[in-house]
């Protein structure tokens, strides 16, 4: 049975972001979801509102460039438009689940070969900036009200060293401390800001990383359940999320890992391994 709530998901047609849509339409929750694809991946937005049309929600799809300002604008005023239509009609959730950076190194021989400013710029703008201009936009028209969650996506990768992940995690630090801030900010709104960092989870962005079967290989040791991350159970947290006795929980970091994060890999050697 639909609500008049709905979830504004950034990244909703893969990973995670698809993942939670599929599970908040089983609460009710209608979706508006931005995503970035052409052919194949277009393919699967469509088989996606099949989907969510069976679980008896609205379900508005917008393929945009989501760090794009101007769309970012007709964007709002679509979402102004479809949920004047539904009376009450309010924004729950604001769920950054953006994969679009570079991965290159900060330094090799070739200026060609590195991270350049264009792309430290598009990497930090797409991946966590966009948090906050949407946040802004949102809360400023009255989209999202008391109960409103704003959660972004983070990784261990906020803290620790990959090759070639220089950028994104750059992003990441930034975009914890965004959201940690604006935790501060949206309390008088009623509204809580948090980040989800997930376990390692096989996704199309993940495939992307150079070296991901490592990084995959390590994850499955290394997590207690010696299992990786799936998109559905950081989809579950956010249903968790989303109720209201989840206020609380505010300003902080949500380890959605089975552990993984909290056992050190310097104790798995090869001889240990299950
Ligand atoms: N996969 C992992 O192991 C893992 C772990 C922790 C955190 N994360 C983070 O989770 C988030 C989502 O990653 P995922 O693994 O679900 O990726 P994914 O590739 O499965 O999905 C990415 C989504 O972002 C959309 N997108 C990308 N650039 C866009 C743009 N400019 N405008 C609009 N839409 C755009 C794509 O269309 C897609 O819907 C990322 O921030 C990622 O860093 C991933």
């Amino acid at each position: 049975m639909a609500t008049n709530l709905y979830a504004l998901i950034l990244g909703a047609s893969s990973g995670f972001g698809k993942a939670a849509a599929r599970a908040l339409a089983q609460d009710g929750i209608n979706i508006i979801g931005v995503h970035l694809d052409r052919a194949a991946g277009l393919q699967q937005v469509e088989e996606l509102k099949a989907e969510l049309s069976t679980l008896g929600v609205q379900s508005h799809f917008f393929n945009i460039n989501a760090a794009d300002a101007e769309r970012r604008a007709e964007l709002m005023t679509s979402i102004a438009e479809i949920l004047a239509a539904n009376e009450g009609g309010t924004i729950r959730l604001l769920l950054h689940s953006l994969a679009f950076g570079t991965l290159k190194p900060f330094l090799a021989d070739s200026p060609n070969d590195c991270i350049s400013q264009k792309n430290l710029e598009m990497t930090l703008d797409v991946m966590a900036n966009s948090i906050l201009y949407y946040t802004q936009d949102v809360v400023r028209r009255g989209l999202m009200g008391p109960g409103g969650r704003v959660v972004g996506l983070t990784s261990a990768g906020s803290t620790r060293v990959l090759p070639m992940y220089g950028a994104v995690s750059g992003a990441k630090a930034a975009m914890e401390a965004y959201i940690r801030q604006l935790a501060m900010e949206l309390a008088p709104y009623g509204i809580t800001a948090n980040s989800i960092r997930a376990g390692v989870t096989h996704t199309p962005a993940l495939d992307k990383i150079p070296g991901s079967d490592v990084i995959m290989g390590n994850a499955f040791m290394r997590n207690p359940n010696h299992r990786l991350t799936t998109p559905d159970d950081v989809a579950s947290v956010l249903r968790l999320l989303v109720k209201p006795e989840a206020q609380w929980i505010n300003g902080t970091i949500l380890g959605v890992d089975g552990g993984e994060d909290a056992v050190d890999l310097t104790w798995w050697k090869p001889e240990t391994q299950a």
